[in-house]
C-alpha cells in the first residue's frame, strides 16, 4: 500500500514533527534533496488554484523531479472518467498524484486504486497542505507548538477541519469561533464557540479564511451571519501582545479581513504562503519514501 496523504490523519504526531523539522532544513538549503529525481508527478487541479499549483509545481521541480500540471479542462475527469480508471492509469505513468477537487469522496476513491501515493491539494471537507504550512509558519514564530493557542474566526469550512485536526496531533490548541449555522463538526479536543473575542483572547494566532469558497455564491446569507467574525485590529487586539494574522488567501479585504491586518506588521500571512513550499516538499519526501 502506498502512502497516502488525505485529510492529514495518516501523519502520527512524531511524524508531523519530523516532517516539520525537515521542511525548515528544506528552507534553509532548497536543493539539499533529490528525493524526486527521475520521478514525475501529477497535479491535477478541478479548481484554480495560485499558491497551491505554483508552489508543487516549483517544489517537485526543486526535489529533482518533473512535475505534471493538469487542469480540469484537460483531463477526461471533467467529462465522467470515473477516479478509479484516472488512479489506475495515471499510477502506470508517475510516482505520485495530488488532486485539487470538490468532494473528498473523489479523493478517497482516487487513493483506494492508485497504485502510487496520492495527496490532497484541497477538498471540500480537508485542506491538510495549508494546514502544514501553518503550523510550520508558528513553529518558526514561536519556535516551538507545544502549548500554542490558535484561534481560527469565521466559516467552519475545510480549513477550519484540517486545523483542528492536525492542530491536535502538533500539541497546539486550536478554537474555533463561527456562527451557529457555520460551525464545523468538532474534531478531537478543539473548542467550538460563537464568541470571537472568547476564542481570541490569549491567542498566540488569530486565522481566518474566506467566506465564500470558489464558486458559492451567498445564498443563506453568510455575509451578513460572518460580519462579526471579521480579522480586524480589534479582535487581534484581544490576542496576545505578540499574536499574529493568519490567512491562507487569497483574502478579500473588507470582508474576512481587514486591510490594516492584512498588511500590518503583525502578519504573517506571506511567510504562511512561502511556507507552502518548504512543507509540502518534506511531504512529498515523506510520500515517496514509504
Ligand atoms: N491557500 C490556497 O490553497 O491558495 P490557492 O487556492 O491559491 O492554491
Amino acid at each position: 500500500m502506498p502512502r497516502h496523504f488525505l485529510t492529514g490523519d495518516e501523519l502520527t504526531g512524531e511524524s508531523l514533527a519530523r516532517l516539520l523539522d525537515r521542511a525548515l532544513e528544506l528552507k534553509t538549503d532548497r536543493r539539499a534533496s533529490d528525493a524526486l529525481a527521475g520521478i514525475s508527478v501529477a497535479l491535477a487541479f478541478e479548481k484554480p488554484s495560485t499558491r497551491t499549483r505554483v508552489s508543487f509545481e516549483v517544489g517537485v521541480t526543486e526535489l529533482g523531479g518533473t512535475p505534471v500540471v493538469l487542469r480540469a479542462d484537460e483531463t477526461q475527469l471533467s467529462r465522467g472518467e470515473p477516479p478509479r480508471d484516472f488512479a489506475q492509469v495515471l499510477s502506470r505513468y508517475v510516482g505520485a498524484i495530488g488532486l485539487r477537487t470538490g468532494p473528498h469522496a473523489v479523493l478517497d476513491e482516487l487513493a483506494a486504486h492508485s497504485a502510487v501515493p496520492v495527496f490532497n491539494m484541497l477538498s471540500a471537507e480537508h485542506h491538510p497542505c495549508q494546514a502544514l504550512a501553518d503550523l510550520l509558519t508558528l513553529k518558526e514564530r514561536f519556535g516551538s507548538l507545544e502549548g500554542l493557542r490558535l484561534a481560527y474566526v469565521g466559516d467552519g469550512n475545510n480549513v477550519a477541519r484540517s486545523l483542528m485536526l492536525l492542530g491536535e496531533k502538533a500539541g497546539v490548541e486550536v478554537a474555533v469561533a463561527t456562527p451557529a449555522a457555520l460551525a464545523p463538526e468538532p474534531v478531537g479536543a478543539a473548542a467550538l464557540t460563537t464568541d470571537a473575542a472568547e476564542a481570541a483572547a490569549g491567542a498566540h494566532a488569530v486565522y481566518t479564511d474566506v467566506w465564500f469558497s470558489m464558486g458559492d455564491e451567498d445564498a443563506i446569507g453568510k455575509r451578513e451571519l460572518l460580519a462579526p467574525y471579521r480579522l480586524d485590529e480589534e479582535l487581534l487586539g484581544a490576542a496576545r501582545e505578540d499574536a499574529v494574522a493568519l490567512h491562507c488567501l487569497p483574502a478579500h479585504v473588507g470582508e474576512e479581513i481587514s486591510e490594516g491586518v492584512l498588511y500590518g506588521e503583525r502578519s504573517a500571512v506571506w511567510d504562511q504562503a512561502e511556507n507552502r513550499l518548504h512543507v509540502q516538499k518534506a511531504l512529498l519526501e515523506w510520500l515517496v519514501s514509504g
